[in-house]
């Protein structure tokens, strides 16, 4: 198939192009370089634009004719969309749309978005089920609920196919060591750890120790990148047009911030300094994914289940580009 990809040169969208093209599908990234790398992708395959330029887009899509897009970009840091919500409705609804209308006009009927679990909000329970109430508490969550309603309405109206991947919280490099992770600031717990065992952060902040968990502190659950690629990979030879799919991706289980400090020491073999802060708020205490649905929709289940392998597959690429995709 040929497939577009917005945000492609980001983490998760370079890690899920690269499965891609080994299965044989012939891409086109579209990606602004906001937050993503030009190294993460092969130059043949790269378009440099944004989503807010319609006329762009619109040509891009229109020259490249995609059977199926998949959908990365966006902003991603909840805190900060607390902070600026309007950049948030702006890049990740208005510029959604803005792709969307641009499909519709051209009949591209195939789409994969990258949902998230925050738009469960603060869950009753820490075992997460699709069907479970979505009551996003930032404006990014919203953002991204939001766009699965459009999504589910366009599917009777012009006979759009789409899969809502909701990941849990994406981890780890690539097993084969050609990518990773490189956000700037870095605000995902793995990185920052390993950015203490490597020496550049004094140490880490552990956000609230007195949860309802049995060490205190919040657990999560953390999906390494090559199983998300997989995931799309699946995904997308799945869509049908006028459908949706609603799916968690996760492994079926979390780990404590304790945990995965505690894992870290061992892969890295280094002294990981901890300082104990207090809570932040809108912080879940414990939060795991449920992922039965895409193992029965998809035939996909997460194969890296081992938190230190995970770790360890991050702090490979870690150890290789010191200075991320700039090394
Ligand atoms: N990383 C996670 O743990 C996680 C968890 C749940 C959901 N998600 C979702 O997955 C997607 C990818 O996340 P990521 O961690 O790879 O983020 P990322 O920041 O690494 O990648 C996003 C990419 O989109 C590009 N981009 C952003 N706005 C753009 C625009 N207007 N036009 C063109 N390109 C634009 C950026 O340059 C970047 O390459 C996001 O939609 C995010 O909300 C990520």
């Amino acid at each position: 198939m040929n497939v577009f990809i917005t945000g492609g040169c980001g983490y998760v969208g370079s890690h899920c192009a690269k499965r891609l093209r080994q299965a044989g599908h012939r891409l086109r990234i579209y990606d602004n370089l906001s937050t993503g790398h030009r190294p993460a992708a092969p130059a043949d395959e790269i378009c440099v634009g944004d989503l807010a330029d319609r006329a762009a887009l619109r040509a891009e899509l229109a020259a490249f004719r995609p059977d199926a897009v998949l959908h990365f970009a966006a902003f991603l840091q909840p805190a900060e969309s607390v902070q600026f919500p309007l950049r948030y409705y702006r890049n990740n609804v208005v510029n959604t749309i803005n792709l969307l209308e641009a499909m519709a006009e051209l009949s591209i009927c195939r789409l994969v978005f990258s949902s998230s679990c925050t738009v469960y909000g603060l869950p009753s329970k820490p075992a997460i089920t699709e069907d479970m109430p979505t009551e996003p508490i930032s404006p990014y969550g919203r953002t991204k609920r939001m766009m699965e309603q459009a999504l589910a309405d366009c599917g009777p109206a012009w006979g759009l196919g789409s899969a809502c991947l909701r990941y849990f919280n994406a981890a780890g490099a690539a097993l084969d060591g050609t990518l990773g992770e490189d956000h700037d600031p870095e605000i995902h717990l793995i990185p920052v750890v390993l950015q203490v065992a490597a020496g550049k952060r004094p140490h880490v902040a552990v956000f609230g120790t007195d949860y309802d968990t049995p060490d205190g502190t919040c657990i999560r659950d953390y999906i390494h990148v090559d199983d998300l690629a997989e995931a799309h990979l699946a995904a997308l030879e799945r869509l049908e047009p006028g459908r949706q799919m609603v799916l968690n991706l996760g492994t079926q289980r979390g780990h404590s911030v304790r945990e995965v400090i505690e894992a870290a020491r061992k892969v890295t073999r280094r002294d990981i300094p901890v300082v104990e802060s207090p809570r932040r708020p809108g912080d879940a205490p414990a939060m795991y994914a449920l992922a039965d649905r895409a193992e029965q929709v998809l035939g996909w289940r997460a194969k890296v289940r081992n938190l230190e392998e995970v770790i360890a597959s991050a702090w490979r690429w870690h150890s290789a580009h010191p200075d991320g995709y700039g090394s």
